[in-house]
């Protein structure tokens, strides 16, 4: 019966499925999906970056709205293991969920499990516990070998059900993340046998980085060769306080690295790491418009590439203890299109104008070298590649110097016809010859072609050019059209088949051309801006262009109205051009009352969101923590530090040997208590600790504050470039006279930083197995007996990145449910702080309005003291790190789903002085980032 049932059930749901199911292939020009050719234009994301699912499915559809036809996935180990065995894919964790929205945004995915991602995140999204396995990391000897299947066996299996042959977005599978660093080919092919043998049967690829030892031509055909690799570009560089670079690190040309499959570009920088603490305002000017215009239109036609993959769509935030700590702080903005709060900026708009133009015009993904038209002005040149089987070309204009920042113009001489081209200084063009353009014949165009659409029986094409540049657009007929400019200065000639239409860049002109035995077009001519602001979107009764709103996520197109899911910042302009039939305009909720255009659209006007405004943040209770410092305290319970090996290959300075992760005590600050019988003859206290770029450490004795000592760091112990330092994160204290209880129990009290571990970008383990936590530890010879102890558990919601081993922490004051009312009354910004701990609380309610994306903000005023350093909870959760000279951040997203919006929520921060500070932080207010209707 049952099974009768079952295949029942299989039969209601195979055909479904099978008819859902597609094939991959590709040959050397571009992907195909059941044999059509796709041009993959994804942006990278980083699911653990935001802990808040339902703003996934945000971020998914904003990059589908600028054109992306993909989002390319890490897949963090770390954030999904805390201990060898243990898994965990559930809330903010469940990929399942991140993969089902990726398919309902209309999105391929690429996935990348690593088991190695860099990514600036801690380990590299190696587990802090896989610096306590046997064998090399990222190798096939055996020890990592068992932790890394470990993994793969967990996360592959949800990738495989995902995979486009089911039916589901993932598109391709990529191994490892730049391993031409220490190519043992073993540990590559295993990582793909795996993926095999988990089910994985989508084209695999690899990113490899920096043009050399490139394991993608060196190991083309032997063990460990991917089907697809691709090159990492970052011609840009990283150095944010220098916005005005250009291609420092060469003009990032995607190599073709094999003649049977197509140029891909796996990683191609859309941001920048802020690595000289400029902020991120300064990388988002470093990798700008103009960076993007002028290199990925000149990678686009340069290379044929057909692949492309940005890094950062959307950077995110580095919560908890995700950093890796030499190169990043808290915020991961990354510069990226989409900022941390979910803004868009004017990358987005570059995004949008490229990416819908990759998406319209199909020949782009078969495309060889053309010998280009001449220009007739040194100052530029060009490039051209056509498709074989169309004929379609596609000509790059751009200035023979890439460093000129001068406009120049120049007659190209294309096609039969001469027509002017302009360029201003560090920007290119990709114009357009010889395409049928819906049912019309494009001959050229020297205004970029963003996108067009057969809408309601004609097609409508929307061009742009720089403002006041000269455009000219020559369309091929069979007699002469009637040419009615409906807006905008456009003339217009007939002569022997060619229409031409000369015109300025500037506004939107308008374009109705009739009859000449064509369809009926409309051409939207525009500036860059204009351009920006149409969105295409596909309906079921076809395609709908979109002028103004902030965004738009959906529509559809039924009984005569056009519905759209319309993001609204301010009160503007909408105009939709849909099929003639639809008459009334809703957006959300809203019926818009629209008139009938003259382009045949519709116009009204659109509703702006509400005032939205955040209370005071006030009402703020101190209490002081740090009770282990104190003698007396109990410790009875804690672990004890007894081990003499260990499997880092860094030796400990003395024994036993005292790393924090050998213990299980992975992120965060560990506590440590040396319990010694002193003879009376101790005069100093000296100890090592390491803690990672910008941490400390603290030591108390018999309760007595001693002092702190900065950590080591990665260049003391494990690069490449530097021998390992017998002496890291060095702390000598005196013992102040009287201190000591000769012959009695004395405690030495060590609170220790973890900022994060180091990656393993060469795949050496020095830099990755470099411990944390006290690696040496005297009292002038005389015996210590020691205890540690770091977080007590992993939050099972928050996951194990969000605490570390603060007493308050393992005590939850952090959490929402902690009762503070007998704290005392205190405000942070004019409390004077003690050395050690001390914690403050506050609670605020929210209401902010329904429909409304309000994006909220933290901001502390004042100067941060480098004597202190901040860790933020937000309603328990681990939200930042402020203070502590760990970066230029002044301002802490807080994302909604970790903020209740509509209700209470308690704000804790940790506080650690490592000396007397006159004030703590603050002051300390909610901001907004912005605030847009969401209809
Ligand atoms: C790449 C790496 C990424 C990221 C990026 C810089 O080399 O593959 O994971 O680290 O550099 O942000």
């Amino acid at each position: 019966m049952l099974l009768a049932m079952l295949l029942t059930c299989a039969a209601l749901v195979a055909p479904a499925r099978a008819a859902a199911a597609r094939e991959v292939t590709y040959d050397r020009y571009s992907l195909m999906v059941d044999g059509r050719r796709v041009v993959l234009q994804a942006a990278e994301f980083h699911y653990f970056r935001l802990p808040s699912p339902r703003l996934w499915r945000d971020v998914l559809e904003k990059f589908k709205a600028a054109g992306f036809n993909a989002v390319s996935l890490y897949f963090s180990w770390a954030y999904h293991s805390p201990k060898s065995g243990v898994y965990d894919f559930t809330g903010v964790r469940d990929v399942d969920r991140l993969l089902r929205m990726a398919s309902e945004a209309g999105l391929y995915v690429i996935a990348r499990p690593g088991p190695y991602i860099n990514a600036e995140s801690s380990g590299g999204g190696l587990p802090a516990w896989v610096k306590t396995v046997p064998g090399r990391a990222r190798s096939s000897e055996s020890g990592y070998q068992a932790a890394y299947r470990e993994w793969l066996h967990h996360i592959n299996p949800i990738i495989a059900r995902h995979q486009i042959t089911g039916g589901g977005p993932v598109i391709l599978y990529n191994a490892e993340n730049e391993y031409q660093v220490n190519t043992d080919a073993a540990y590559m092919q295993d990582i793909q046998d795996q993926a095999r043998a988990d089910g994985i049967d989508v084209p695999i690829t690899t990113n490899d980085c920096c043009d050399g030892g490139s394991w993608s031509s060196t190991w083309a055909t032997g063990p460990g060769a991917v089907q697809i690799p691709g090159i990492d570009d970052y011609p840009q560089s990283f150095e944010c306080a220098n916005p005005g670079l250009w291609g420092p690190w060469g003009e990032g040309l995607t190599e073709r690295l094999r003649d049977d499959i197509p140029v891909f570009a796996a990683e191609y920088q859309a941001g920048a790491i802020d690595v000289g603490n400029a902020g991120y305002d300064k990388c988002r000017e470093l990798t700008g418009p103009a960076f993007m215009k002028y290199f990925y239109k000149n990678n686009l036609v340069t290379t044929g590439a057909t692949m492309f993959s940005y890094y950062m769509g959307y950077g995110g935030t580095n919560w908890g203890w995700l950093a890796q700590p030499n190169d990043v702080y808290t915020s991961y903005d990354y510069g990226a299109p989409i900022t941390e709060a979910r803004r868009l900026t004017p990358k987005y708009d570059e995004f949008k104008r490229q990416g819908y133009f990759l998406q319209a015009v199909t020949p782009l993904a078969k495309t060889d070298p053309l010998a280009a038209p001449p220009v007739d002005n040194p100052a530029l040149t060009t490039v051209a590649r056509a498709n074989p089987d169309t004929g379609t070309q596609f000509v790059l204009v751009k200035h023979a110097d890439r460093a000129a920042t001068s406009t120049d113009a120049a007659t190209l001489d294309w096609a039969g016809h001469r027509v002017p081209v302009q360029v201003k200084g560090r920007d290119a063009h990709v114009l357009v010859a010889g395409y049928d353009l819906g049912a019309q014949r494009l001959t050229l165009s020297t205004s970029e072609l963003m996108t067009h659409a057969a809408i309601g029986g004609r097609d409508v094409a929307v061009l742009y050019g720089t403002s006041g540049s000269p455009g000219a657009t020559i369309l091929r007929y069979g007699s002469e059209p009637r040419v009615t400019v409906l807006d905008g200065r456009v003339t217009s000639t007939y002569s022997g088949g060619d229409l031409r239409l000369d015109y300025t860049h500037e506004g939107l002109a308008r374009v109705l051309v009739t009859g000449g035995g064509r369809r009926p077009l409309l051409l939207l001519i525009g500036t860059d801006a204009e351009a920006a602001s149409f969105w295409r979107t596909d309906t079921a009764s076809g395609p709908v262009l979109v002028r103004g709103t902030d965004l738009v996520r959906a529509a559809s197109v039924n009984d005569g109205t056009v519905r759209l899911t319309a993001d609204v910042a301010a009160a503007g302009e909408v105009e939709v051009f849909a099929p003639p039939a639809a008459h009334r305009l809703r957006i959300g909720a809203d019926d818009v009352r629209v008139t009938r255009t003259s382009s045949g659209s519709l116009l009204g006007s659109t509703r702006p969101p509400g005032p939205a405004p955040l209370p005071a943040l006030t009402g703020w209770r101190a209490h002081a923590e740090s009770p282990e410092a104190q003698p007396g305290f109990d410790d009875s319970r804690w672990t004890v530090a007894d081990r003499t090996t260990t499997t880092s290959p860094h030796p400990p300075k003395t024994l036993p040997v005292l790393y924090a992760d050998d213990y299980g005590y992975h992120y965060g600050n560990v506590w440590y208590r040396g319990h010694f019988t002193a003879t009376g003859a101790e005069t100093t206290i000296d100890l090592n600790a390491v803690t990672g770029l910008r941490g400390n450490y603290l030591v108390w004795l018999n309760g007595r504050y001693l002092g702190s000592a900065a950590g080591g760091v990665q260049a003391d112990s494990g690069d490449q470039w530097t021998p390992p330092n017998p002496d890291p994160g060095p702390g000598h204290f005196a013992i102040p006279s009287g201190l000591l209880k000769p012959g009695a129990d004395n405690v030495i009290a060590v609170l220790v930083a973890n900022m994060g571990h180091n990656d393993d970008w060469i795949a050496d383990d020095l830099r990755f197995k470099q411990p944390r936590g006290l690696v040496g530890a005297s009292a002038g010879g005389t015996p210590i007996s020691w205890r540690i102890q770091g977080a007590a558990g992993v939050d099972p919601v928050r996951g194990g990145l969000n605490n570390g081993g603060l007493y308050g922490e393992r005590t939850g004051w952090h959490l929402p449910t902690y009762p503070d009312k007998s704290w005392k009354p205190a405000n942070p910004a004019a409390t004077p702080l003690p050395p050690g701990v001390t914690w403050y609380r506050t609670s605020f309610r929210l209401d902010l309005p329904a429909n409304q994306d309000v994006p909220v903000g933290l901001r502390f005023g004042g100067e941060p003291s480098p004597a202190y350093l901040v860790q933020i909870f937000l309603n328990g959760w681990n939200v930042g790190q402020y203070g502590g000279d760990i970066g230029p951040q002044r301002e802490f997203s807080v994302p909604a789903g970790l903020l209740n919006e509509h209700g209470t929520n308690t704000l804790a921060l940790a506080v650690t002085a490592e000396q007397p500070v006159p004030a703590g932080p603050g002051p300390i207010s909610l901001f907004a980032y912005g605030n847009v209707r969401v209809d």
